[in-house]
């Protein structure tokens, strides 16, 4: 890790232990991402803290745009950045700015005027050979233009403007510690081609790879996807990126220089003020690079992004798709923390919080648009949700009541979870993927029933915290919990106490003692916090 909030622990279990740190005490973001244009006016920001409140959330994701900061070259304007901050203050909040420089979503729509309008020195990205700007036939005929990741000049200047903002944020908010984090651009890279085909394109294409990077593609290729794995395997030793990476030669061409583009602005901004810094990936779904932004921080390219920039300390995933939980678990590979910057705000929202926290450890979630999360969605959300009949969660809005509830509740738990960070002692099951139904912890272990026919609720989620051999407290929606013993000597198992209740100020507060009916059937179909004490027996 390189940013110094990130602190390191690692304990005896295997699970991913990085953790970020407030005022020294371990933290998780259980954040929001507003959408794009409403951290332009601290105006337009009031009554979206107001939401953020409402649903417990800690951290709010706030772009903030080249354009604003910079609108004349070397004229900086920090009125905005400071407003965001005192309203943050004022909520008792914290913020990850989002960079939004050359790149946001592989297009350059928040570089400054100054920047667009001048292409002889800030270099476009040319998708076919001599065009500045192109229609992307597989994507309707989009008109299509972005910054080139070549351009020295642009690199220069957007490295300037982000040192600058970290400067700034050093000076006004080192002490307070207000913004805790960075992500350095949007969804970066190139769509319509796997890489750039301008001359000097070319001509870096046809180059020598460096070797020391050829090297650690051919020692890492254990963690890496099956096509990219055999294309380094077959390529050759040394050569050009076509003759060494072969059929992934351009992709990882292009990542290369994406990834390093975004190092050195990292680099520039960390020597003004070394916060913690991420870089969020548009997912690849599978297609061609270019259908997906080529050179973005998707799992495949993983290995390149480690190498190739290692001032960024988290590549996080934009997660709109199904495959949610595997997609989690590719982004822990090669010890990288689990954050996840954007997703969707369907019914999943909200057991996906509580799973990415109980059995990924992660340093953060975070809801795209949360502002309007529980209403209706409207036709874009639908698209970029994937709403379809397969699954009726996909098409119901989260129920606004229940998330404040597991942002609540998470909150109150804040030290007892980061203290079981990178053990086996804090764990979570998810009705997404029903067939890991079993938390062991030692002696005992919990099986947990989730999307059978008896169990009406779809979006189950069960989250096992242990604070002695045989105590645990239980987050549950959704399932059916059965404890078993995994002592063959003491095979059976009593409940000993259960309990009903929250945490005040940090101390468990019990608002119901549970036996009889309630423990004959540990069934529970709304968000429910559980003390267990369990025994077991010959
Ligand atoms: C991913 C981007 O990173 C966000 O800024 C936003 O554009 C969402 N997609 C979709 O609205």
């Amino acid at each position: 890790m390189n940013g110094e909030q990130f602190r390191t622990e690692q304990k005896e279990s295997t699970v991913g232990s990085a953790v970020i740190t407030v005022n020294s005490k371990p933290y998780i973001m259980m954040a929001g991402e507003v959408h794009n244009s409403n951290s332009s006016s601290t105006e337009a920001m009031e009554p979206i803290w107001q939401k953020a409140k409402k649903l417990n959330m800690n951290t709010l994701l706030l772009p903030v745009t080249w354009e604003m900061l910079e609108p004349e070259e070397g004229q900086f304007e920090f009125r905005l950045v400071d407003g965001l901050i005192a309203q943050a203050r004022e909520c008792e909040m914290h913020i990850v700015f989002l960079w939004f420089g050359a790149w946001k979503n592989a297009q350059c729509y928040y570089a400054p005027a100054w920047v667009k309008c001048n292409p002889e020195r800030f270099w476009r990205a040319e998708v076919q050979k001599g065009k500045k700007k192109v229609n992307l036939e597989k994507f309707h005929g989009m008109p299509y233009t972005t910054l080139s990741s070549h351009c020295e000049e642009t690199l220069q200047a957007d490295s300037r403007a982000f040192a600058m903002l970290m400067k700034h944020i050093k000076e006004v908010d080192e002490k307070e510690h207000t913004v805790i984090a960075v992500q350095v651009e949007n969804e970066p890279g190139l769509q319509g081609a796997a890489r750039e085909h301008s001359d000097y394109a070319d001509e870096l294409f046809g180059k020598e790879v460096p070797s020391a990077f050829v090297a650690y593609m051919r020692e890492n290729t254990a963690t890496m996807r099956k096509d990219v794995k055999a294309a380094v395997e077959q390529g050759q030793e040394s050569g050009s990126w076509e003759e060494v990476f072969g059929t992934a030669a351009e992709e990882i061409f292009h990542t290369y220089s994406v990834a390093g583009y975004i190092d050195r602005v990292a680099e520039a901004g960390k020597k003004e003020y070394n916060l913690p810094m991420t870089v969020n990936a548009w997912l690849d779904k599978g297609q061609e690079p270019g259908m997906f932004p080529s050179g973005g921080p998707v799992a495949r390219m993983m290995e390149v992004w480690k190498y190739r920039a290692p001032h960024i300390d988290v590549l996080a995933p934009d997660i709109y798709v199904q495959n949610f939980c595997e997609v989690c678990e590719e982004y822990t590979k090669m010890g990288n923390p689990l954050f996840i910057p954007e997703t969707a705000v369907h019914s999943h929202v909200a057991p996906r919080l509580v799973y990415v926290i109980g059995h990924h450890h992660a340093i953060g979630f975070a809801p795209f648009g949360f502002e309007d999360m529980g209403q209706p969605f409207s036709a874009t959300d639908s698209y970029l949700f994937g709403v379809d009949t397969s699954d009726p969660l996909l098409s119901v809005p989260q129920d606004i009541e229940e998330y404040a509830w597991y942002g609540h509740t998470l909150n109150s738990m804040m030290s007892l979870l980061t203290s079981r960070y990178g053990t086996g002692e804090l764990q979570a099951v998810i009705s997404e993927q029903p067939e890991q139904d079993m938390m062991i912890f030692g002696q005992y272990g919990f099986k947990i029933l989730m999307a059978v026919p008896f169990i009406p609720r779809k979006d189950g989620v069960c989250l096992a915290l242990q604070i002695a051999e045989n105590e645990f407290y239980l987050i549950a929606n959704g399932c059916m919990i059965a404890p078993f013993s995994t002592n063959p000597e003491k095979p059976h198992v009593d409940i000993l106490s259960l309990e009903e209740g929250e945490f005040r100020d940090g101390v468990w507060h019990m608002t119901r003692r549970l036996n009889g009916d309630e423990v004959a059937s540990m069934r529970y179909d709304k968000p429910t916090l559980l003390k267990i004490k369990l025994f077991s027996y010959q």
